[in-house]
């Protein structure tokens, strides 16, 4: 590979919906890559329905991320296939506490298995964002907390909007 050629990465996930903590992931990702394109799953996964469509979860990332070499879209194939369409030779994915471990363990051998040429690589959360997901998020909103330290402002005012619907 030429050292002129650009490195491109995908940032996955379902973002159901954004956090500050995937933004974390996301804003130091793009200062390692010339190029990073957030991939919003655009399926069902584990039967659940998400609380947002994809181009909600699409939105949320794209006002909240402001960044030059970031780009947002929204993907229905398989991830390794999102990757190589897009031109990116790694997927990077944030690891929280142990507890992400087994899961990312199982999707990069699988991911690896489906095409060996796409890298997974990951970056640890911040200290700060160690314990929050979009599942927390969700269920802290249900039952009224505040969660405006948690995701960004419009974020935090579709969820009580939705939530409360
Ligand atoms: O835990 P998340 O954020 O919902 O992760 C979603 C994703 C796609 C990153 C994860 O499920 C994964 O790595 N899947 C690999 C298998 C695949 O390609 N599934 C199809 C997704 S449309």
């Amino acid at each position: 590979m030429s050292a002129e050629s650009k490195m491109v990465a995908v940032c996955p996930g379902s973002y159901d919906p954004v956090t500050n903590g995937h933004i974390d992931i996301i804003s130091r990702t793009a200062r390692i890559f010339d190029h990073v394109i957030v991939g919003v799953v655009n399926q069902p996964l584990r039967k659940q329905k998400t609380l947002f469509t994809a181009e909600e979860r699409q939105g949320f990332i794209e006002r909240a991320v402001d960044l030059p070499n970031v780009e947002v879209k929204t993907f229905s194939t398989l991830l390794v296939e999102f990757a190589k369409e897009n031109g990116a030779t790694t997927i990077v994915k944030g690891l929280r506490a142990i507890s992400d471990f087994e899961y990312e363990f199982e999707m990069n051998q699988l991911n690896r298995k489906l095409d060996p040429d796409i890298e997974s690589a990951y970056v640890m959360a911040s200290a700060e964002y160690s314990f929050l997901s979009s599942t927390g998020v969700k269920e802290l909103a249900t039952f009224g907390g505040n969660v405006s330290d948690l995701v960004p402002d419009e974020v935090a005012k579709a969820l009580s909007e939705r939530i409360a619907r």
